[in-house]
């Protein structure tokens, strides 16, 4: 199996670092995890969001008003911009369980995601792989007790030489999925190293080529954090959000000025906003947004280097967001990957990842 076609161009993946190593301007973290990515918090330095995001139309679950189907079917509830805004504020990183399997109904709803082209290919034309795996059936799957109470992940994977988009449309694929699964009320939290890669890329049987990138437990959440949940949370700094004139940029003349407020975003102030609260591995937050023009409009998304090569990924969630919110406030435009003429954010050696516009 082959996620994307074989190029010339070196591998920039999710896991494989492909950015200068001196690029990256917080000191090393200390690793407390095996697996590639340690998870401490030099990136986060102001409170979470102060900016109002109108509330989103209901969750409503016409499953429950529905005849019961003969066999177990994707649940009727809309998954509609609307309903996945309001995810996007639900969601935070979840790593204690119930320990009850997703019922039958729920592992049919989230394979229905899974076998969706439309949903599961990227902005920039990537068919994302992920697979369904039971801790019960395919032997341990060991997240280094990270996760308690889950025997049921979602497993990414990419092709090991691929395109350098394949990143950020595995990033904006897998966040897709992240937000239905907390629509559906289950729990998830993405998992780039604190995961066996060995146990997890037999599992999810990847082909010669092919690696397991990322996995995320998903199933019914404790009503409690666990204490390890916890202590994940105050390292990664998770609660915190770079403020809004650290990642926000506007032209002023021939360079960049901070677009402060979402006031100055005009009808892009909630899209924004939502780009804003994206997780991101260690909670670093590298990216930056340009916005070119509001109405239409155009801006521009940049990624910054992490030694841990997860920054395309990481865009590609913020890309997720943004996206999502668009559509919700039937704002148009698409992904193209030239970035407008202009200056690029003020930030050692930022590259562009996308472009929205019209
Ligand atoms: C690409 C990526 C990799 C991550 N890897 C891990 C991991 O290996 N272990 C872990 O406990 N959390 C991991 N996280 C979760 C982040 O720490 C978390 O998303 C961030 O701190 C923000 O918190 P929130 O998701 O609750 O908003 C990862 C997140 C992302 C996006």
């Amino acid at each position: 199996m082959s996620d994307a076609a074989p190029s010339s161009t070196p591998p920039e993946t999710v896991t494989t670092p492909t950015e200068p190593a001196t690029a990256t301007t917080t000191p090393a973290p200390a690793v407390p995890v095996p697996a590639a990515a340690p998870f401490t918090d030099e990136a986060t330095t102001t409170p979470a969001p102060a900016v109002p995001v109108p509330a989103a139309a209901p969750f409503t679950d016409e499953a429950t008003t529905t005849p019961a189907p003969a066999v177990p079917v994707p649940a009727a509830a809309p998954f509609t911009d609307e309903s996945l805004v309001e995810s996007i504020k639900q969601r935070t990183s979840w790593r204690k369980y119930e320990g009850a399997p997703l019922t039958p109904a729920e592992r049919a709803t989230i394979q229905s995601f899974l076998d969706d082209d439309r949903l599961m290919t990227g902005p920039f034309g990537l068919r994302v792989r992920v697979v369904l795996v039971d801790k019960d059936h395919e032997g341990k799957l060991g997240t280094y007790g990270v996760i308690s109470g889950c025997s049921t992940f979602l497993v990414g994977k990419l092709a090991e030489r691929g395109n350098p988009t394949d990143g950020s449309d595995f990033g904006c694929v897998f966040e897709r999925l992240v937000l239905r699964c907390t629509q559906m009320g289950l729990g998830t939290v993405w998992l780039g190293g604190t995961f066996n890669g060995p146990e997890f890329s037999r599992a999810a049987q990847c082909a010669p080529g092919e690696r397991v990138v990322i996995v995320s437990p998903v199933g019914h959440k404790t009503t409690k954090r666990g204490m390890m949940d916890g202590m994940m949370r105050t390292f990664a700094g998770s609660a915190k959000r770079l403020a809004w004139d650290k990642i926000f940029f506007r032209p002023a003349g021939a360079a960049l000025a901070p677009l402060a407020t979402p006031a100055e975003a005009g009808p892009l102030a909630v899209p924004l906003e939502l780009a804003r609260l994206a997780p991101s591995a260690v909670n670093r937050q590298p990216w930056r947004m340009v916005v070119h023009a509001t109405a239409p409009a155009t801006v521009s998304f940049w990624g910054v280097p992490d030694k841990h090569g997860f920054s395309r990924n990481d865009v590609g969630i913020a890309m997720c967001h943004f996206e999502t919110a668009m559509a919700a406030a039937h704002l148009a435009g698409a992904w193209v990957a030239t970035p407008p003429e202009g200056a690029v954010p003020p930030e050692k050696d930022a590259f562009h990842v996308a472009t929205w516009r019209v």
